[in-house]
């Protein structure tokens, strides 16, 4: 059962982007740890890097965590990604096969996106004060229109759809002990469960970076969040997001 996540449930039906509005509303009510935002739709749903999140309405699950990791200082924030990336990569690997983690914090069924994480940190002095983490997940969608890449969902794997509230509940009771692991210290823990779901891990792929394209060993990522990339032939190279391609 979860501890801390979803003690707090606020359910939209409709909303610009559950991320926007957990950050305006979280200081002005004063929202416990573990509220979450819940939206049956969102019509300007945001993704990494301005992209944005396709969702149809009431097919999908798009919610967002809000948190105060205070614990947790500046320069292992990527901690949180991993926590939630593992979290959710745990549920859906009961339901389907090959779900991976793709760098820093995509879920990937093979080569295909199944769920989206957008975490949002406000830093005060040297620890993070809160978070919003934004979690799109494609669960009951059937067909996909925009120019994402390579979208799927749980619906199209398994070709029956899926009770949103159950497996809501799963995701909640997952993230939250991950996230507990995290303020109980147990970083080996959650690191190891990490690299051992990154897509890619261990194999020699095609990348591309200010430089062309390489070949090259993905290695895992540092201590603050930076691939690692071993090529055929060189040094080690390091990248922070949007630095490198998969190619
Ligand atoms: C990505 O680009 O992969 C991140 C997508 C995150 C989408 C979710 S849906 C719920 C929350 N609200 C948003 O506007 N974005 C996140």
């Amino acid at each position: 059962m979860a501890e801390i996540i979803g003690n707090a449930i606020i359910k939209l039906m409709r909303v610009d982007s559950t991320n926007n509005y957990a950050t305006a509303q979280m200081a002005i009510d004063n929202w416990n740890e573990g509220t979450v935002v819940l939206a049956d739709e969102q019509i300007r749903g945001r993704g990494q890097i301005n992209n944005g999140w396709e969702s149809e309405a009431n097919k999908n699950l798009l919610f967002s965590i809000v948190l105060y990791p205070e614990f947790l200082p500046v320069q292992n924030q990527f901690l949180l990604s991993k926590v939630v990336a593992v979290g959710i990569q745990e549920v859906l690997s009961k339901l389907v096969d090959n779900v991976k983690i793709k760098w820093p914090n995509d879920i990937y069924v093979a080569n295909r996106k199944i769920a989206g994480i957008l975490i949002e940190n406000s830093i005060m002095g040297n620890v993070l004060s809160s978070t919003v983490i934004g979690i799109g997940l494609n669960v009951n969608q059937r067909t996909f229109y925009s120019a994402a890449p390579n979208p799927v969902s749980l619906c199209q794997l398994l070709k029956q759809e899926l009770d949103l509230a159950d497996l809501l509940t799963k995701l909640f009771n997952s993230i939250d002990k991950w996230y507990c692991k995290l303020k109980d210290g147990d970083v080996d823990e959650i690191n190891s469960a990490y690299v051992n779901k990154l897509y890619q891990y261990g194999e020699v792929s095609e990348y591309e970076d200010d430089e062309g394209v390489f070949v090259g060993e993905l290695k895992g990522v540092n201590s603050i969040g930076q691939l690692l990339i071993q090529p055929v032939e060189g040094e080690m190279r390091c990248y922070h997001f949007k630095e490198v391609r998969f190619l």
